[in-house]
């Protein structure tokens, strides 16, 4: 039988299980396998303190008072959280999705026309690609270089301009590579974004895991220079990514806003796909921000420091975080990523993940997971540092 005339071209992925995975699924059948690939936050022991079964025996449930932007007390929340940075958004600029990728897919419907392009950060996160093929868009890259720290290889913009293409996304801070959109950056994409007739999509789920706290960083949901939409959500801002809800902030100059706005509104009525009982537990979540998020960032830190100490210049380098939940080894010796993952996974019973699923696209790198509980982390490090030395 022919399969693949029964569906659209863009759903012809490849869709045999990776070696890497089966390797994973049978050995953690036979034994304890320590998982520094882990960053689902729900299975790394933090403490909610009971808010869930709480909020949603709330009697406003029963209540179903579509919206296309999401409840109104909901984005209030949302723009309380700005507020509170300082940033001041309209409640009006705030759309509620059931996630991330959803937003995404929304703005990219929004946006571009079948086949038009999109700027997408390598390395970055491998949602990426999906995204794009489910939408019709055509992803093209721009480079994050490294010296001491990352920053945009703008020359990679500017080579790579067209006339179809339509946005930048850049994730901020960057997941795996840590890295926050600089000051100086978003001055020069601004002026590429007015030139071209871009827009800005900016990924900020991470933004509150920074390293440091006096190193205020640019939030892109103040940007007026160009037309920007802010994505982030409850999944890493409060870890609770099974309660699905991220939200959309638009910002830039007034009749771009303005219209963007209005066409957006067409879209997200269509779906409607907010919960109500999520949003009207939002305000009540939101109480344990700060607990939620010092926990994690405490892990966090914990876990890079114990990773400096492990490593060494004879195993590797290990990239300078600037926030998020990642680390990256780049290792001395090249070897093949997936030999090498498949090798600490059977001889050491470790999982990282290999550079090239984030797009590393030359150099052996690891990446390894900052949320593991710390005994976990720090056995698991020492047997990658013992293996690799
Ligand atoms: C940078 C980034 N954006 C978005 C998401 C997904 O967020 P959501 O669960 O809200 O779709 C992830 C998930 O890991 C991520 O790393």
């Amino acid at each position: 039988m022919h399969l693949e005339n029964y569906f659209a071209k863009r759903t012809n992925w490849q869709l045999a299980e990776n070696d890497i995975s089966t390797s994973l699924k049978c050995l953690k059948q036979k034994e304890k396998v320590i998982d520094l690939s882990e960053s689902n936050p729900t299975r790394c022991g933090f403490k909610y303190d009971n808010i869930i079964s709480r909020a949603l025996s709330n009697k406003k449930n029963y209540l179903y008072e579509p919206n296309p932007k999401g409840l109104h007390q909901a984005r209030e929340v949302v723009a309380r959280y700005y507020r509170e940075k300082g940033i001041i958004v309209s409640p009006d600029d705030i759309f509620l999705t059931s996630s991330t990728s959803e937003g995404y897919s929304f703005l990219f419907r929004l946006l571009l026309n079948p086949g038009e392009g999109i700027f997408l950060p390598q390395p970055s996160y491998p949602l990426f690609q999906f995204l794009c093929d489910i939408n019709d868009v055509e992803s093209k890259f721009y480079q994050l270089a490294y010296e001491d720290n990352w920053r945009i290889d703008f020359n990679s913009i500017e080579n790579n301009l067209s006339g179809n293409t339509r946005a930048i996304v850049l994730v901020n801070p960057n997941n795996p590579t840590g890295s926050f959109v600089k000051e100086s950056e978003l001055a020069s994409l601004n002026n590429v974004c007015q030139k071209k007739n871009m827009a800005i999509i900016c990924d900020e789920v991470f933004f509150d895991y920074g390293f440091d706290k006096n190193d205020k960083k640019p939030s892109l949901a103040s940007n007026r220079e160009s037309l920007t939409f802010v994505l982030s959500g409850i999944s890493k801002i409060l870890a609770l990514p099974q309660m699905k809800l991220s939200w959309i902030v638009v910002s830039g100059p007034k009749e771009l806003k303005d219209e963007a706005i209005k066409r957006l509104e067409v879209i997200t009525d269509t779906y409607l796909s907010v919960n109500s009982a999520t949003q009207n537990a939002l305000a009540h979540w939101f109480k344990v921000k700060n607990s939620i998020q010092k926990q994690i960032m405490q892990r966090v830190l914990k876990n890079y420091e114990l990773a400096k100490k492990e490593m060494n210049s004879e195993i590797g380098d290990l990239f300078n975080v600037e926030g998020g939940w990642y680390v990256i080894l780049k290792i001395k010796k090249e070897a093949n990523e997936e030999a090498l993952c498949l090798e600490l996974l059977e001889k050491e019973k470790v999982f990282v993940h290999p550079g090239y699923f984030f797009d590393f696209n030359h150099g052996s790198h690891l990446v390894i997971s900052l949320l593991p509980e710390p005994k976990d982390f720090s056995l698991g490090i020492q047997r990658i540092a013992k293996s690799l030395s």
